[in-house]
C-alpha cells in the first residue's frame, strides 16, 4: 500500500526549489516531481489500481501537493527572472552623470591647409585652377617643354618610368611619373587660346635621395599667365603680393639667375626665412633665404609647340612653387619629412 507524508513530502519539495540557482536548476526539480520518472509521476500511476476510498484519499493528498508545489515553483520562478532582469539593468546602467567620451575629431592636413590658401589667393587675382595627370609621358612632361632626349636637364629631373611590355608611341614616348607641374602648362595650351591666368596643383615625383629639404613625392603648384605684353614685372608684383598675402605681412623675396630650358629668362625665387630673418637657422639650413620655386619668361618653342605663335605678340610668365617649402617656412618646419610621416603628435598641430 502506497503511503504518502504530505507534511515531510512538502518540506523537502520545498528545500529543494529554494536550492534552485537559475531556471534550468528549477526545471530539473519539477522534473524528479512531475517528469516521466518523478515521484509524483510514478505515484500518480499507481492510483488506477487502488480501491476506491484509498484511490480518493491519494489522490486528494496528491492534488494538495501539487497545487502547492506549483505555487512554490511559480513564486521561485518569478524571483529568478526578477534577479536576471536586475542584473541586466545593472550591466545596461547608463550613469547620466559620468562625463562624456569627446570623439576625436581630425583635422585638414597642413599641405591641404597651404593648397587651399594658394587657391584662394591666386583665385583672387583672377586665376583658374586647372589640374593634370601624375602619371605623364615623355613629351608633356620633357619634349614639349623644350628638353628633347639626351638633354642634360632630363637628369636634374630624375623619375620613375611605368613598366610597358609593348613598345611606347614614337612622338608621346614612354610613360613617367610627372617630376614637375610643368605639364599641365603644355595640356592647358594645346586646348586654349590667350589670353589666360591659371594655377595647377599637384603631385610630383623624383628619383632622388631625401633628406630634410627633399621628398621624392612632393607637390608643386604650376603658375602660367599669357597674354600681350606680359613682363618680369608682372611676374614680380603678382608675386610679391600673392607672398604677403599668404604670409600676412611683407616678406623680402628675391630673384636669382637660373636655368630652366622652358623659359628663357629664368630665376629660382627664395624668400627671406621667416624663423630667422636671414640670419640662418634651421629651417633655412643656415642660408638665410628658402628657396620656394623656379620661374622664368615662357620660352617660345614652348609656345611653337602648343600652337600659340610669339610673333603674335603672345608671351606670359610660368612658375613652379614648391608646397612643402612653402609650408615649412610658414609654420617654421625643419624637416620636410614630417609631412609624410603620418605621426599624430605634428598632424594635430593643425
Ligand atoms: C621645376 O620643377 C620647374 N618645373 C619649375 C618651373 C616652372 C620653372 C615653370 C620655370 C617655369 P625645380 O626642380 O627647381 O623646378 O622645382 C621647383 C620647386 O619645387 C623648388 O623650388 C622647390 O621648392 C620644390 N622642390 C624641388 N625638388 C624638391 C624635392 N625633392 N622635395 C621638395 N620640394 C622640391
Amino acid at each position: 500500500m502506497v503511503k504518502i507524508d504530505l507534511k515531510s513530502l512538502k518540506l523537502k519539495a520545498k528545500k529543494e526549489v529554494e536550492k534552485a540557482q537559475n531556471l534550468k536548476e528549477l526545471d530539473l526539480v519539477f522534473r524528479s516531481y512531475f517528469g516521466p520518472e518523478g515521484k509524483i509521476g510514478a505515484l500518480t500511476k499507481t492510483l488506477k489500481k487502488l480501491p476506491e476510498r484509498k484511490r480518493k484519499t491519494l489522490g486528494k493528498k496528491i492534488n494538495e501537493f501539487k497545487e502547492f508545489f506549483q505555487e512554490i515553483v511559480e513564486k521561485k520562478a518569478k524571483e529568478i527572472k526578477e534577479k536576471i532582469e536586475r542584473e541586466i539593468e545593472e550591466k545596461e546602467a547608463i550613469d547620466i552623470t559620468l562625463p562624456g567620451k569627446k570623439i576625436k575629431a581630425g583635422s585638414l592636413h597642413p599641405l591641404t591647409l597651404v593648397c587651399q590658401k594658394v587657391e584662394e589667393i591666386f583665385q583672387s587675382m583672377g586665376f583658374s585652377i586647372v589640374e593634370g595627370p601624375e602619371i605623364e609621358n615623355e613629351w608633356y612632361n620633357f619634349d614639349a617643354l623644350n628638353i628633347p632626349k639626351d638633354h642634360p636637364a632630363r637628369d636634374l629631373w630624375d623619375t620613375f618610368y611605368i613598366k610597358s611590355d609593348r613598345k611606347p608611341p614614337k612622338k608621346t614616348g614612354k610613360l613617367l611619373l610627372r617630376t614637375h607641374t610643368s605639364p599641365v602648362q603644355i595640356r592647358f595650351m594645346e586646348k586654349n587660346f590667350p589670353p589666360f591666368r591659371i594655377i595647377a596643383p599637384g603631385r610630383v615625383f623624383r628619383h632622388e635621395a631625401t633628406d630634410a629639404r627633399h621628398e621624392i613625392n612632393f607637390y608643386q603648384v604650376e603658375g602660367l599667365m599669357v597674354d600681350k605684353n606680359i613682363s618680369v614685372a608682372n611676374f614680380k608684383a603678382i608675386l610679391q603680393e600673392f607672398l604677403n598675402k599668404f604670409f600676412e605681412k611683407n616678406v623680402k623675396i628675391r630673384l636669382r639667375p637660373s636655368y630652366f630650358p622652358f623659359t628663357e629668362p629664368s630665376f629660382e625665387v627664395d624668400i627671406l626665412c621667416i624663423n630667422c630673418q636671414g640670419k640662418g637657422c634651421s629651417i633655412c639650413s643656415g642660408e638665410g633665404w628658402i628657396e620656394l620655386m623656379g620661374a622664368g619668361m615662357v620660352h617660345p618653342n614652348v609656345f611653337k609647340n602648343v600652337g600659340i605663335l610669339p610673333s603674335e605678340g603672345w608671351q606670359g610668365f610660368a612658375f613652379g612653387l614648391g608646397l612643402e617649402r612653402l609650408a615649412m617656412a610658414k609654420y617654421r618646419i625643419n624637416d620636410i619629412r614630417l609631412f609624410y610621416s603620418s605621426d599624430l603628435r605634428f598632424l594635430q598641430q593643425f
